[in-house]
């Protein structure tokens, strides 16, 4: 598509539908794309397990609904692949483009240098392999937006978790020993929205945020950030026992012309605790 064929779809204002729009990137989401008609569905308006309900035309579904709990997916297969696979099929089969958002727990982490999209993903846990599949059933007419260590102002995520906790103690223990990138919510879904109107071509495309650190980094920077006084231990993945397995590395870089370069992570994390007040 010529550029300005692509500015004149995106000026207009399309009718577009975000699913798993009560999650913290929906929510984002939603707020990215507010200057177009957004059918807006959560958990209770559509489980993306069963077939969709009856909806208008639509010219763009935005599918950020999901299963989410990394852990919990190991015990629950089955659970898992039905809303990261059949979700992502049922998202499909409505018949407009398609967002479908992926994670770095497709690749194993053995890597030392960034995952670029030409790297082969291999995932090490229930969680990452759904996922994957969910990326395979996405169809020709999907962008497959992979990106990581999502926070934001809303819902479950490590910022608000660490705040919860200091809340109650002096000292809490962070993993230092998996490395990523950080990614605010925010900076992603207008990344996306940079994506979708510039028309750039389906397939997969990283998107994370500028900068790496680990999660004991990140847990130091959020209390420095915050103005809390709570000390961070540094413990192994092995201390810390967690039933899923996760890449030790997992930095995102696309390798692909026009893609939407995000913020330093500290930039993300900045604007998510100006919102959290
Ligand atoms: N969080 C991360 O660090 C991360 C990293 C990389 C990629 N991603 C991907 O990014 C996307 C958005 O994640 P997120 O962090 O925004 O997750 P989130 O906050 O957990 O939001 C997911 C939403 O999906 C909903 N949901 C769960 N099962 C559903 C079902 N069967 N039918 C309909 N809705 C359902 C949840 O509703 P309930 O809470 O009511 O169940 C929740 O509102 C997902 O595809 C995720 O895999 C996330």
């Amino acid at each position: 598509m010529e550029h300005h064929d692509a500015d004149r779809l995106a000026s207009r204002r399309r009718r577009l539908l975000v699913t798993g729009a009560g999650g913290q990137l929906g929510q984002a989401l939603v707020g990215a794309f507010s200057s177009d008609e957004v059918v807006a569905l959560d958990h209770g308006d559509w489980d993306v397990a069963l077939p969709p309900p009856r909806l208008p035309r639509l010219e763009l579904v935005l599918h950020a609904a999901a299963w989410t709990d990394v852990d919990g997916a190991e015990t629950d297969p089955q659970h898992a692949a039905a809303v990261n696979v059949g979700g992502v099929t049922h998202a499909a089969s409505l018949g407009a483009p398609l967002v479908v958002f992926s994670t770095d727990y497709v690749f194993d982490g053995r890597k030392r240098e960034p995952y670029v999209e030409s790297d082969t993903p291999d995932p090490l846990s229930v969680y990452g392999r759904s996922k994957l599949h969910g990326e395979a059933a996405a169809g020709e007419d999907a962008w497959i937006v992979r990106s990581s260590w999502l926070f934001g102002p809303t819902g479950h995520n490590f910022v608000r978790t660490m705040l919860a906790l200091a809340v109650e103690r002096d000292e809490v223990s962070v993993v230092d020993d998996q490395r990523g990138c950080p990614t605010y919510v925010g900076h992603l879904a207008h990344g996306v929205r940079e994506l979708v109107d510039a028309d750039r071509p389906r397939g997969v495309w990283h998107v994370a945020a500028g900068g790496d650190c680990t999660w004991a980094e990140f847990a130091e920077a959020v209390f420095a950030e915050a103005g809390v006084d709570c000390a961070v231990r540094r413990v192994t993945t092995a201390e810390l026992g967690r039933p899923a397995p996760r890449p030790a590395y997992s930095v995102l870089r696309s390798e692909r012309p026009g893609a939407p370069e995000l913020p330093h992570w500290r930039v993300g994390l900045k604007e998510c605790l100006a919102r959290l007040g």
